[in-house]
């Protein structure tokens, strides 16, 4: 089933709760929570707090994606404050295979994350073990940024690949998703997709929603 991740990145961070709870009751079952730490990524967003002051006032599936370097100093911690889902980035460790232990370990769901520039190749002997791919279509860093459209080739690509050889990880798409890239992306084969500025900047949400899946 298909599902669109609203990234709490575009939320009001002063009204977080609030956010959450508008999106909670028109449907919405998972949130994207990016984490960016001012060096991987040129930007900083939160950390540990702020997860887990939000934590408590849902029951949704909090889907972590780590914008951090070196990854295996801080995954386990992200685990233990309530994400139910933990990627990071391929280029920003060179222990791969040691995080994605970790985060299952702790009863996680894995996930690696591969900027635009990064082959489907670098992460090949890992799919087996991986319960989702996310595809940067932008670079990442900040919300609003525009599709790269030579993305919808990795996302079929990925697709393929996980038919030929029967892996069942899902596929996520993060970056610059309104309407028509939601539809691209998902005719490609993608499972899951973020949408931050987009659902956030929308003034009916509902109604923003169903057109995203549609
Ligand atoms: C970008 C983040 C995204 C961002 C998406 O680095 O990983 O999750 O919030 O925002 P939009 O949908 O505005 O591109
Ligand atoms: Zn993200």
């Amino acid at each position: 089933m298909k599902k669109i991740l609203p990234s709490i990145l575009s939320a009001d961070f002063a009204n977080l709760e609030r956010d959450i709870k508008e999106l909670e009751s028109i449907g919405i079952d998972m949130f994207h929570i990016d984490v960016m730490d001012g060096n991987f990524v040129p930007n900083i967003s939160f950390g540990f707090p702020i997860i887990e002051s939000i934590r408590p006032k849902t029951d949704k599936v909090f889907d972590c994606h780590l914008m951090i370097a070196n990854p295996e100093n801080y995954v386990e911690q992200f685990c233990k404050v309530g994400c139910d889902m933990v990627s990071f980035h391929i280029e920003a460790t060179n222990h791969a295979d040691r995080v994605i232990q970790v985060i299952k370990n702790n009863g996680k769901k894995a996930g690696i994350v591969l900027n635009p520039q990064t082959p489907i190749e670098s992460i090949k002997y890992l799919l087996p073990k991986l319960n989702y791919v996310l595809i940067m279509t932008v670079n990442p860093g900040f919300g609003g940024q525009k599709f790269i459209p030579e993305m919808l080739e990795k996302i079929e690509e990925l697709a393929k690949l996980r038919e030929e050889k029967n892996y069942n990880f899902l596929i996520e798409v993060d970056g610059g998703i309104n309407i028509e890239t939601s539809k691209a992306c998902r005719d490609k084969g993608a499972d899951l997709l973020v949408c931050g500025s987009f659902l956030f900047g929308a003034s009916d949400k509902e109604k923003t929603l169903g057109e995203l899946l549609k």
